[in-house]
């Protein structure tokens, strides 16, 4: 029997904080197998009883599954010693146990998923999955179309191979900085910036807009997070 306090179970299953949830519980609008329940720390059985909010049934999660908007300045990280992490961007959550998938680098922006799926995260950051993840580079320098069929076709990073295809397209060629949208399918430490590095344009900026089957939600702004939909969970897992 999986057994949890009332409280804990309703914030996690996203109905809001712990606080939030307690207000909730007062105000008679939990039941635990059709009698209301108002103790945040009752036990209840996960697997077997039936928890319902304003009348609607509250699925139980085994896991939970964040997008963060990561802004530039904080470490993807569980703890840091001198630097902030994400993890205390995901304001109202209870954070024990959540981890970020995979990391962008301090100064890097966009997509980071935030579980405590550990075989979800273990598989996503495989190398026999190849998860695409797709970076809105802008780099120092005019990007020729040259620049983009080495990336493309791989290039020297100082590894042991070169890195795999990838695909590269142009937004903006400028003479001082150009935009490129960068798809790889691997993830090496500082990968990107070390492959413009190759063709000589440096990263100035970085943002990861895509990752996997998932796009970027634009409507979060920089440091704001969202749970991911079941949608989003399905596909996740089905990669
Ligand atoms: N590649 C990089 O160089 N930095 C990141 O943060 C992600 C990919």
């Amino acid at each position: 029997m999986k057994v949890c306090r009332l409280d804990k179970f309703l914030a996690d299953a996203g109905l809001g904080t712990r606080s939030e949830v307690k207000k909730f519980l007062k105000a008679g609008l939990v039941s635990v197998n059709g009698t209301v329940v108002k103790d945040p720390a009752e036990k209840i059985d996960l697997e077997n009883d039936v928890i319902e909010y304003r009348g609607e049934r509250v699925a139980f999660e085994e896991y939970r599954y964040f997008v963060l908007n990561k802004p530039a300045g904080v470490v993807s990280a569980t703890e840091d010693r001198n630097e902030q992490t994400v993890l205390s961007l995901l304001k109202g959550e209870d954070t024990k146990d959540l981890f970020p998938v995979g990391r962008l680098d301090k100064d890097t922006e966009g997509f980071l998923l935030i579980t405590d799926d550990g075989a979800l995260a273990h598989k996503l950051l495989s190398p026999k999955y190849h998860v695409d993840k797709t970076y809105h580079v802008t780099a120092e320098g005019k990007v020729t179309d040259d620049d983009l069929k080495q990336l493309e076709e791989g290039v020297d990073i100082g590894e042991k191979a070169l890195t795999l295809p990838a695909k590269a397209e142009m937004i903006v060629s400028g003479s001082d900085v150009s935009e490129v949208l960068l798809t790889i399918h691997e993830g090496k430490f500082h990968q990107v910036k070390r492959m413009f590095e190759v063709i000589g344009k440096p990263v100035v900026h970085l943002k990861r807009i895509s990752f996997g089957p998932l796009a970027l939600d634009e409507t979060l702004t920089p440091g704001e997070f969202r749970r991911l939909t079941d949608e989003e969970i399905k596909a996740l897992k089905g990669i």
